[in-house]
């Protein structure tokens, strides 16, 4: 798939098969994820990568979203403000370690389809009850989940707004 094909292709997913992720396309999502830009090249997230099945139920009960014990593999990514602030102060710590989170987040959901996988971004749950989970302090952010498997559901395509609603353009 092309990269225009995986953004088309690409949709939210909430139920999934019992079957594993393969190794080398986690390390193939983990490389892209390790790709992505991030202020001052900083990186300031970390990224949690859970494959112990209490702790998947745990992040599932942390969001009271079920589909998330269903699967195999989670990615949990979170904001390192620390790291962010030793280059940009107040802004790394409110901005760019949010943003870098996100940006993570976004390439490795898009990775996860182009190799045929499904997910949905998670980002309604339990803050410190996802960090129990995973075992990290207030000294990180959880930013979002994303559970990794595959496709047990077809679901319908969501609309978007129109381009001239979005955009605005200054000629
Ligand atoms: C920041 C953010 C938070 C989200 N949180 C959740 C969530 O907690 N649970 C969920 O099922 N979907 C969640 N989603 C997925 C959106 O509902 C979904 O992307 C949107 O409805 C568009 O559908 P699509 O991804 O299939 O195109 C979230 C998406 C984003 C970007």
């Amino acid at each position: 798939m092309d990269f225009f094909e995986v953004v088309k292709v690409r949709q939210s997913i909430r139920a999934y098969c019992d079957q594993p992720v393969e190794p080398e396309k986690l390390q193939a999502i983990l490389d892209v994820i390790n790709r992505a830009p991030s202020a001052g090249n900083l990186q300031g997230y970390e990224v949690y990568c859970v494959t112990q099945r209490r702790c998947l139920t745990d992040l599932a009960r942390a969001a009271n979203q079920d589909f998330i014990a269903q699967v195999s593999l989670a990615l949990v990514f979170c904001a390192h403000p620390a790291r962010s602030a030793q280059k940009y102060s107040q802004r790394g710590v409110a901005l760019y370690c949010l943003q870098d989170a996100t940006i993570a987040c976004a390439y490795a959901q898009l990775a996860v389809t182009a190799l045929g996988l499904a997910t949905v971004w998670v980002g309604a749950f339990n803050d410190d009850a996802v960090r129990r989970a995973i075992g990290v302090g207030k000294d990180l952010q959880p930013i979002a989940i994303l559970p990794i498997g595959y496709a047990a559901e077809k679901p319908d395509v969501r609309t978007r707004r129109s381009i001239d609603d979005l955009v605005h353009r200054i000629a």
